[in-house]
């Protein structure tokens, strides 16, 4: 294999064309055969549910390169599920999980010249989606749908921050309702939130974190992350992160919910009241294409909330497990890395 020639050093979280892209269509009640193509644009009737009413749902997910050289792709089958999850909220037809994995595995193995080199420590970040794409003007969901897989190579998503990332308090814009769909990773989410995420990144800011739509008082997530908080008991570090129904289930938090409780940690998956920010000595944004990002700073109402410019220990440990197991040096002892 001759490895595509980019500046594996220097990604960051944005789109670099790669050679293969795969479509399945539900139609007539049953999935197509895969169409693997060269070509990444899509051909959609005008009045498609997805474009006016939002019938769209998406995944991310991480392919690594081994210390060995193989390639693994991290927990994929927890996405499919959550797009199963999320199918069934907007009504949509979600593809089993045998498909939704197949298709990761062969635009992985179809793009493996774009796989980040080890010691790169970057990865191929796959984004499956999926549309309703019936062209109808009434509001119902479609009849048909179309579940796609792209690949990108990606380096860190926070590029440009320093070691650790700025985060507000966000008490102008609510991202998501509690009986809404925030719990789901549906496109019209990610619009909801751009006017925040953009006002805090004109004022030097990486993100924002939302509080919960209800009482405007408990810390829900960033734009793009689940996040967590530590605190220090008589029984030593407490990995604290917000329960709420309106974040999404973030598959890193999962995952990182349970290393915490391996390296003896307690973990605390509860309502967090922004209160309870000046109780923090460490904090941490997470999800698939942050990783881990350390959080250096947080301001709510005019004050600033410091947990240091370098990763703390807590966040360090958590950090070496996670990436230890993504990267195949530490031994795959939950069963998370699927070889392609
Ligand atoms: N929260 C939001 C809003 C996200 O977009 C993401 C990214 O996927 C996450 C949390 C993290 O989820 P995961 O760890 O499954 O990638
Ligand atoms: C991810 O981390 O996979 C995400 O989807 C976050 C963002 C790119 C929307």
């Amino acid at each position: 294999m001759e490895r595509a020639n980019l500046d594996w050093k220097n990604l960051g979280f944005a789109l670099v064309p790669t050679d293969v892209n795969v479509v399945y269509r539900w139609r007539d009640g049953v999935w197509s055969a895969p169409e693997f193509r060269e070509n990444f644009d899509l051909n959609l009737p005008m009045a498609a549910t997805a474009l006016h009413y939002g019938q769209a749902i998406f995944e991310g997910l991480k392919a690594f390169e081994l210390a060995d050289g193989r390639v693994a792709i991290f927990r994929p089958d927890e996405n499919a599920a959550r797009m199963q999850f999320g199918a069934k909220k907007l009504l949509m037809e979600a593809p089993p999980e045998d498909l939704f994995i197949e298709a990761c595995v062969e635009i992985v193995r179809r793009n493996r010249r774009f796989v980040p080199p080890y010691e790169s420590g970057a990865a191929l970040y796959l984004r499956p989606f999926l549309l309703g794409v019936s062209a109808q003007v009434g509001v119902r969901p479609a009849v048909d749908y179309l579940f796609a897989v792209f690949a990108t190579p990606v380096g860190p998503y926070f590029k440009g921050a320093k070691r650790t990332i700025r985060l507000r308090v966000d008490e102008e814009v609510h991202r998501a309702a509690p009986l809404g769909v925030g719990d789901v990773k549906a496109a019209g989410n990610y619009a909801a939130g751009m006017r925040a995420v953009s006002a805090a990144q004109r004022d030097g800011f990486d993100n924002v974190i939302y509080l919960d739509a209800r009482e405007s008082r408990y810390l829900d997530e960033t734009g793009a992350t689940n996040f967590y908080g530590v605190t220090h008991g008589s029984s030593g570090p407490s990995y604290v992160t917000p329960k709420s129904r309106s974040i999404l289930a973030s598959i890193t938090n999962k995952s990182l919910m349970i290393l915490a409780k391996d390296l003896g940690y307690k973990v605390e998956h509860r309502p967090v009241d922004v209160a309870e920010l000046g109780s923090f000595s460490e904090a941490g944004a997470v999800g698939t294409g942050a990783g881990i990002a350390p959080v250096g700073s947080i301001e709510w109402r005019g004050k600033t909330y410091d947990y240091g410019d370098v990763p703390g220990p807590v966040t360090q440990a958590l950090l070496t497990e996670l990436t230890g197991i993504q990267r195949g040096t530490l031994g795959d002892r939950y069963g998370w890395l699927l070889p392609v």
